[in-house]
């Protein structure tokens, strides 16, 4: 089965499970791996933040962020097809108690001057708006990256409202592939940046969040609330650890086969996808009215390819670790056959 539905699903391989095997552990609740504080120092320093803390998932760095950053009844700002705001399961109303601003845009960038009318005035009887949030690259954008230009504005534009900002940088690692900008460059807009292993790295399981020594300790607290302090996390560390070391460049051949899928799904009847739209490892591409997009999901199930349906007539695929190019070459045979 070629399994295109997400960069989710890369298990570990050998090299990595050995590494994970010979991990040094210790009680991470006392601080005490030292797997699990090498691969903080670590992010930290990529980032050129102050320090950082392994949790779960990414989920769980995006929450403890905006508990971190908010007070209850303030409001964050989200592009409209956020993360944070589509598949978090309104967990931002439940943890922190903060209402979500959704800004629409067809590029993964909402407009300054929509995010600058969102933010409230200080009167009474409004919320206090006090976060914004962005994504990138951005998952429901099909792994758009966001134009570094943009943030520095977007970071001028919170600094003159004195507001936070926060990156759900579960694949900003894709962004600094394509893009060449430092991870540092990216470190110096953020208050917070949550960074994910187990997507395109290929880790298990782990997500970080970087930011001041200060913000830290206080999502130290709140881990523990949230039930994420784990034990002898440095077994699944090491895998990060791994990971960041040998597979980040390797990102270059995923992005190279989502272009090369793009194209050519792009030529296949009653499917249409746009290249140009394609930045990273993420490709989506629109079925024809005609066909019922679960059928066509299904058929290709049935031939070998799994693919994920995202609504309307969008399917989404995404190349990962684990997909060859005779695997991009085969993923475009079985839809062909599959379409009719
Ligand atoms: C952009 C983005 N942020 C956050 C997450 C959440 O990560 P996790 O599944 O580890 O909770 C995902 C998961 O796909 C994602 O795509």
């Amino acid at each position: 089965m070629i399994d295109l539905r997400s960069d989710t699903v890369t298990v570990p391989t050998q090299a990595m499970r050995e590494v994970m095997f010979n991990a040094e552990v210790g009680d991470d609740v006392y601080g005490e791996d030292p797997t699990v504080n090498k691969l903080q120092n670590y992010v930290a320093n990529l980032f050129g933040k102050e320090d950082a803390l392994y949790v779960p998932s990414g989920t769980m760095s995006n929450q403890l962020s905006i508990k971190i950053l908010t007070n209850p009844g303030d409001e964050v700002i989200t592009e409209a097809d956020a993360h944070i705001y589509y598949y978090e399961t309104a967990g931002p109303s439940i943890l922190s108690q903060v209402q979500i601003r959704p800004i629409a845009s067809d590029n993964s960038m909402p407009d300054l001057d929509k995010i600058e009318s969102a933010i409230r005035p200080d009167i009474y009887y409004f919320p206090n708006s006090k976060l914004i949030c962005i994504e990138n690259t951005h998952n429901r954008h099909g792994g758009m990256v966001v134009e570094y230009d943009y943030l520095v504005n977007l970071r001028k534009l919170a600094d003159k409202y004195n507001l936070k900002l926060h990156l759900d940088g579960a694949r900003i690692w894709n962004a600094h592939i394509k893009t060449g900008v430092p991870l540092s460059d990216y470190g110096k807009l953020f208050d917070t940046i949550s960074v994910c292993l187990s997507k395109g790295l290929g880790a298990p399981v782990g997500s970080l969040i970087v930011s001041t020594k200060e913000n830290i300790s206080k999502a130290l607290k709140w881990r523990k609330i949230f039930g994420g302090g784990m034990r002898q996390a440095g077994i699944i560390a090491a895998a990060g650890l791994y990971a960041l070391e040998n597979n980040l460049e390797l990102m270059k051949n995923d992005h190279k086969n989502a272009q090369y899928f793009a194209q050519n799904v792009n030529l296949i009847d009653k499917i249409s996808c746009n290249p140009e739209k394609v930045h990273t490892n993420i490709v989506v591409f629109e079925l024809d009215k005609s066909l019922s997009p679960e059928k066509f999901v299904s058929d290709c199930k049935e031939n070998g390819l799994h693919l994920h349906w995202i609504g309307d007539n969008r399917i989404r695929v995404v190349f990962h670790l684990q997909i060859s190019d005779q695997d991009t070459e085969n993923a475009l045979e079985i839809i062909k056959k599959s379409i009719n």
